[in-house]
């Protein structure tokens, strides 16, 4: 494994496509993605611990939708994400029936309905993720979202034309919703991995993954695709062969449920960089 010098900044006002605010959301990333990635990468692209979406929606926009797969194992985001992709304009229509009603005690009857089932569950969750305390979103491990609104703030507005074009933006995006091992397999494909950071305890999805089922996962998938791991923890604990080259990432942005103003991160890919900036 290899360390370089380069050093990557993410500041909280990059300019990014997003649909909800995700804690681990990679939206402001796409500078790496751009240095990082090759432009002809020529394979399809799995983002197989996708979230709110921030690496997939970069990748859609930057090389488009068809041969782009999308996978979380949170049927709540991933029904939010077939929601937009087939119908923007009903998830609009359901988030302004919570706008008008919005309130407090509203917020918490809207977190005891189903948010998974189409779009009227999509509608809920949109609602309760847009107006969520500190703008994160958690769930606890009986995947219930959890996450108490935010004090004294007015619903936002959500424009009806930026969800269509965020839609369009993924228009021939598999999603799928799959534990990622199911992604074991694959071969001849851009493998991007950016799963609940392990070792940490602050719970905000609904479970972690076991460090050493990800690193045999990783040294399988490895072996076929190119590979790009985002992660928290030293790059040691990952036992990544030499083949990688890492990256340091410091984020001027809150990552964590309590805000930090500056934390690491790394990147590390199986492959030969030629950056482009
Ligand atoms: C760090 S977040 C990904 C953030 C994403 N890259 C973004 O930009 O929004 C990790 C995601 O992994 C998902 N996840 C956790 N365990 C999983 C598993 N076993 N299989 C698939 N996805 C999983 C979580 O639901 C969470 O959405």
């Amino acid at each position: 494994m290899r360390h370089t010098m380069r050093q990557f900044v993410v500041h909280n006002h990059a300019k990014s496509l997003k649909l909800v605010p995700y804690v681990g959301c990679k939206s402001g990333f796409a500078h790496i993605f751009d240095s990082l990635i090759p432009k002809d990468y020529g394979r399809k692209i799995y983002d197989v611990f996708g979230g709110g979406g921030g690496f997939t929606f970069y990748a859609c926009n930057r090389f488009g939708s068809e041969n782009i797969i999308y996978n979380d194992h949170n049927p709540v985001i991933t029904n939010l994400l077939e929601s937009l992709q087939k119908h923007p304009g009903l998830l609009y229509d359901e988030y302004q029936k919570h706008h008008v009603r919005s309130s407090p005690d509203y917020y918490l009857d809207v977190r005891k309905m189903d948010l998974d089932d189409g779009v009227r569950g999509a509608g809920r969750f949109f609602y309760l993720a847009k107006n969520a305390f500190s703008g994160k979103i958690r769930f606890n491990s009986k995947n219930q979202f959890n996450c108490p609104m935010r004090k004294n703030a007015k619903c936002p507005q959500i424009s009806r034309e930026s969800l269509s074009s965020l839609s369009n933006t993924i228009r021939h995006l598999v999603i799928t919703n799959k534990d990622y091992g199911h992604y074991e397999d694959v071969k001849d494909g851009f493998v991007y991995l950016d799963p609940p950071y392990m070792n940490n305890t602050n719970g905000h999805y609904n479970a972690t993954v076991p460090l050493a089922d990800f690193v045999r996962f990783v040294s399988t998938v490895q072996k076929l695709n190119k590979v790009m791991i985002s992660e928290q923890n030293d790059p040691d604990s990952l036992l990544l062969s030499s083949d990688y080259t890492v990256f340091t990432v410091t984020l001027h942005r809150s990552l964590q449920y309590v805000t930090q103003n500056q934390s690491q991160e790394i990147v590390a890919v199986n492959y030969a960089v030629s950056e482009q900036t």
